[in-house]
């Protein structure tokens, strides 16, 4: 799919509106400019849409359309309030991006996908006025290309036929920004939005089908491959991979229980990016970004009953999420040493299961009483983040499908962010924001760490009925010795949907990978 910026000389060549079944126009339109929004004189051609509003008393209240067939396929999309999409972010002054953007984009070109449609053009009021700073045009750019790619795309690899009625791709998506983009500059910053943009998508797109895969073909070890095939495609990037005996060996044992159950044997996956520099090799920041990687939970002898088990195959969501960071982060060079790291294995009931009761001792030496079996993710997270610790990274980043809790506090999709540094907090949040991915702070408590102790051994891996995503995230910091920043990110809630919502299609929705690669864009 090809991004362009076009401006009026596209719209009045009139060869551009030749072939009318394979291309749509689509005007984004605010509230209150139903009447005047087609004032540019290149737009003249399109009086028609004038009068169906006048006729059909059309309100442009945000997500409201009109498809007209005649004499061009056209799509009047609804955008509601001017003053709503082009809000300044709350955490980023200066920077006015609303994810509506992203949703227009998305919600339009499915349209234009059922249409079999070739080429989109898209004509984006507004610009005058709300002209952006350089780096608002950047990730105006992005969130572009975002809505396109995440909202159109698909997983069917798994239907038998090929449905003869399978629409083609849209080839061509044309921009036209109402007043604003005719100097260069502005769309050089649009079109480098529009590289990055392409880089995040593949990214997610790439961590969503791999979520999406069922536990009987993503197993540990298959995970571990595709970390592998990877590292060979980039020269940045190593991959070290440990199985079971050195999991064993090197004291991961509340990795090992959780993994014990399983006929598929776990694996612990490290891979490392190092940017080529030129020049002095300077002391690069170091970053570990570990991802939760259950590759199905059924709950262990814990088991779950059958309605929270289904979907459980995207217990591996934050590991997919490092995964599709660590396949681009290449291509966006960061000057960071980036350390991508797994504990993955498979939580099942087996004859060699770990029971309730069980007493682990963990890779940093702490003991951990198992009263329960599904609370599996922390007890994996907590050797990966103590082996994260023990590289002397600077910033730890994980990203797990923790606790159902978590969903009960924020709702679907919302992520839980937590940590034990106010200002690694904000600087994700700030990413979020930016990401459109909807991320919030959730506080520790001191007070609350009586919850998580044991009577037989220093912890105990479940709190009470109350505040468990909180809990949980108490119980990982246990595992973050020393004076390292770290930030926990509950995806349980976004990393997978039954309804689709915003531009996220039914299924893994690639949740986080988003935030961390615009964080990673800001080094
Ligand atoms: N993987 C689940 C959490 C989860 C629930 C993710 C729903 C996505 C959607 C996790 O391993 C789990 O089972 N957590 C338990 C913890 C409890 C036993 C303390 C939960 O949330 O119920
Ligand atoms: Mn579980
Ligand atoms: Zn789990």
């Amino acid at each position: 799919m090809e991004f362009n910026i076009i401006d009026e000389g596209f719209l009045e060549n009139e060869k551009n509106f030749k072939n009318g079944l394979e291309r749509i126009f689509i005007f984004g339109v605010f509230e209150g400019e139903e009447k005047t929004f087609l004032k540019n004189k290149s737009l003249k051609k399109f009086d028609f849409i004038n009068k169906i509003i006048k006729e059909k008393d059309f309100v442009p209240k945000n997500g409201k359309t009109i498809l007209l067939q005649h004499p061009v396929l056209s799509l009047v999309f609804g955008l509601g309030e001017k003053e709503k999409f082009f809000q300044e972010l709350r955490w980023m002054p200066g920077i006015i991006l609303h994810d509506s953007l992203r949703v227009f984009i998305s919600a339009s070109l499915r349209v234009a996908k059922e249409n079999n449609i070739k080429e989109a053009t898209f004509i984006i009021p507004g610009f005058k006025e709300k002209f952006h700073s350089e780096k608002g045009l950047f990730y105006m750019g992005a969130g572009i290309v975002e809505g396109a790619q995440l909202g159109l795309y698909e997983f069917k690899k798994y239907f038998s036929k090929k449905n003869e009625k399978n629409k083609k791709d849209i080839e061509n998506i044309n921009v036209f920004f109402e007043g604003a983009v005719n100097t260069n500059k502005t769309a050089k910053n649009i079109e480098k939005g529009f590289e990055f943009g392409k880089l995040t998508s593949r990214a997610t797109n790439f961590a969503r089908d791999l979520a999406n895969e069922p536990g009987n073909v993503i197993t540990p070890s298959s995970l571990a491959n595709v970390a592998k095939g990877i590292a060979d495609k980039n020269k940045n990037i190593k991959c070290e991979i440990f199985g079971e005996k050195q999991i064993i060996n090197k004291g991961m044992n509340a990795f090992y229980g959780v993994a014990r159950g399983s006929k598929n044997p776990p694996r612990f996956i490290h891979l490392t990016y190092k940017p080529a520099l030129k020049g002095k090799n300077k002391t690069l920041k170091k970053i570990a970004l570990v991802g939760k990687g259950i590759t199905f939970d059924s709950g262990g002898l814990s088991l779950k009953p059958a309605d929270y088990m289904t979907n459980m195959k995207s217990d591996k969501s934050g590991a997919c999420a490092v995964l599709g960071i660590m396949k681009y982060i290449s291509e966006l060079s960061p000057r960071l040493e980036v350390h991508g790291i797994i504990a993955a294995c498979e939580n099942m009931p087996d004859g060699g299961a770990q029971r309730p009761d069980d007493i682990v001792k963990a890779l940093n030496g702490k003991t951990i009483e198992i009263e329960n079996t599904d609370a599996e993710g922390r007890l994996t997270l907590a050797d990966a983040l103590s082996f994260a610790v023990n590289l002397r990274v600077d910033e730890i980043i994980d990203m797990a499908t923790l606790t159902g809790a978590c969903v009960v506090a924020l709702g679907e999709y919302t992520s839980g962010v937590m940590g034990n540094n106010n200002d690694l907090i904000e600087k994700i949040i700030k990413a979020s924001g930016i990401s459109g991915e909807r991320m919030w702070e959730l506080p520790f408590d001191d007070n609350m760490k009586e919850k998580l102790s044991s009577p037989v051994a220093d912890l105990k891996n479940v709190g009470n009925r109350y505040g468990g995503a909180i809990t949980a995230g108490m119980f990982l910091q246990e595992f973050v010795q020393g004076n390292v920043k770290w930030c926990h990110i509950d995806i349980a809630g976004p990393a997978f949907t039954k309804t689709g919502f915003l531009y996220n299609p039914k299924g893994a929705t690639g949740a986080g990978v988003r935030t961390m690669l615009y964080y990673l864009e800001q080094h």
